[in-house]
């Protein structure tokens, strides 16, 4: 399993330092939030900010996109040089235009799912796509409960992974702890993103470690 801390849960008094201190603990990607006001109902971080992110890690970023205009926001980005920019397929009229244009700037094309959006919303794009993120809560928010039926979503997305021969990564973001670590394993999952799991916790290389499973 590689692990994304969600720097949405640091001390952005202190965000350098909070970047460091995951990246000495372990972590494999940093992941990063981008909301707008419109998408979600929260606001969060622009491309001063993520400069300053890309500048102090030591790991790739995983830019997770909750915004209404997406091709504006992979402009932005892609001077940053993530490795993947993921974006929301609900608010997307054209996902394969996207995708392309996102691998172009040299960056993993991913596509992101809400907790109602069924698997066969991207069957015809999988094979263009490096990663798929599934939201296992809500987006808007760290802390929040997981939903559980990810699971089973994240199963029946192997499938049809694994069908089409497609080499497509599953992330699931949202509610990621020690207690369901074990049944995303089973059910095919790749990467998990952690933001209170991780900052929350005392010692980060223990709980990033506890999620390596
Ligand atoms: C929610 C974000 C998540 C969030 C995860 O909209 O996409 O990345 O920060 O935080 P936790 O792990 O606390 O649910
Ligand atoms: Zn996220």
């Amino acid at each position: 399993m590689l692990i994304a801390p969600s720097i949405l849960s640091a001390d952005f008094g202190k965000l350098r330092e909070e970047i460091i201190a995951i990246c000495d603990a372990g972590c494999d990607l940093v992941h990063v939030d981008v909301m707008d006001g419109h998408f979600v109902p929260n606001l969060t971080i622009g491309p001063v900010v993520v400069s300053a992110v890309a500048k102090a890690s030591t790991k790739p970023l995983d830019v997770h996109l909750m915004v209404e205009n997406n091709t504006f926001f992979v402009d932005l980005f892609a001077p940053m040089k993530p490795r993947y920019i993921s974006f929301h397929i609900e608010e997307e009229k054209h996902p394969h235009r996207l995708i392309q244009k996102i691998r172009n700037l040299g960056i993993s094309p991913a596509i992101t799912l809400n907790p109602h959006t069924p698997p066969s919303a991207i069957e015809y794009l999988l094979e263009d796509l490096d990663m798929v993120l599934l939201m296992s809560v809500n987006p808007g928010f760290g802390g929040q409960k997981f939903i559980p039926s990810v699971l089973e979503k994240a199963a029946r997305l192997k499938e049809l992974i694994v069908k089409k021969n497609a080499q497509t990564l599953i992330e699931v973001d949202g509610g990621v702890n020690n207690q369901n670590i074990i049944a995303l394993r089973d059910a095919g999952v790749d990467i998990v993103v952690a933001g209170n799991y991780v900052f929350g916790a005392n010692d980060y290389k223990v709980a990033i470690d506890s999620l390596k499973v």
